[in-house]
């Protein structure tokens, strides 16, 4: 099945005996809303690439401060996260609005259990406002459509794709998908990404990743930091550029210098 095909053929139904990517993400991220199997996958994976769980957390991380940096420093009041995963800690909305409660944040999914939590996502300050779309990355007009309901595209607007455009496997696919979501954002907006890759890890990456290909949905296509960095052309990337996602602006060094790379590669650019 092509990725446009499944787009439309997707039902809203939970299916419990498939691992998800959701569930699992969430079982390594030490959440409870995941599934026996989800649970058999995402242990197997672990054993097969141990760092895979650092890896989901160094993601996490990396999503807590570049919205704080956004929000914060690049004054940016307006979010929209597509593939937002299961609520859990440092939800998108909370950390913006903790630095600016009057920011307004969209979010976008297609699982049907990320839309039966959508109401944990839908906590507000009084100031902001949040809303959740059921929505499917391979048709961003449709999700842009529904995303003027809440945010003003005539200014800036900061773009997440965490995590989520491993799950497109035609890379032109998700090259073009990025160009049709980011010719829709007005200039000084921005565009965030994280993306998994097997620059650090070769091999053992990579098998795990083909091991999650057999066993769960959606499927898993790894790409290399110069082809993750190709997803920032036309837009000026910020420093340091595309990097492991432990190592984007670090909070905090260890005392033997930069902290462990993991097999994410991200970067943040903004629109001119
Ligand atoms: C690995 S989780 C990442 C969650 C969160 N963004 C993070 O970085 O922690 C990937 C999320 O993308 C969603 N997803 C996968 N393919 C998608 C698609 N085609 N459209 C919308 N969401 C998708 C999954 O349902 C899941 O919630």
């Amino acid at each position: 099945m092509t990725d446009r095909q499944s787009a439309s053929s997707q039902k809203p139904k939970i299916d419990t005996t498939i691992a998800h990517t959701a569930r699992i993400w969430n079982y390594w991220l030490g959440g409870k809303d995941n599934f026996a199997v989800d649970r058999e996958a995402g242990d197997k994976v672990a054993a097969m690439l141990p760092s895979i769980v650092a890896q989901a957390r160094a993601d996490r991380a990396f999503l807590g401060r570049a919205i704080r940096y956004l929000a914060g420093e690049a004054g940016v009041r307006q979010f929209l996260d597509i593939g937002t995963g299961l609520p859990t800690v440092e939800n998108t909305h909370e950390v913006a609005q903790q630095v600016a409660p009057e920011a307004r944040i969209v979010y976008a999914d297609n699982d049907p259990l990320v839309l039966s939590h959508a109401r944990a996502l839908l906590t507000s300050s009084p100031e902001g406002v949040c809303d959740y779309i059921d929505g499917d990355l391979r048709e961003p007009e449709k999700i842009l459509a529904q995303a003027v309901r809440t945010l003003d595209f005539t200014r800036p607007v900061a773009l997440m794709l965490l995590g989520v455009l491993h799950h497109i496997s035609d890379t032109d696919l998700a090259y073009s998908i990025v160009r049709r979501l980011t010719a829709a954002l007005a200039p000084g907006s921005f565009l965030a990404i994280n993306h998994s890759t097997s620059a650090i890890h070769g091999a053992a990456m990579e098998e795990a990743v083909a091991h999650w290909n057999l066993v769960g949905t959606p499927s898993m296509t790894l790409r290399s930091p110069q082809q993750i960095a190709r997803f920032f052309d036309g837009l000026d990337l910020l420093e340091p550029g595309v990097v492991s996602c432990s190592r984007w602006r670090p909070a905090l060094r260890s005392a033997g210098g930069q902290p462990a790379e993991v097999d994410e590669f991200c970067g943040v650019a903004r629109k001119p």
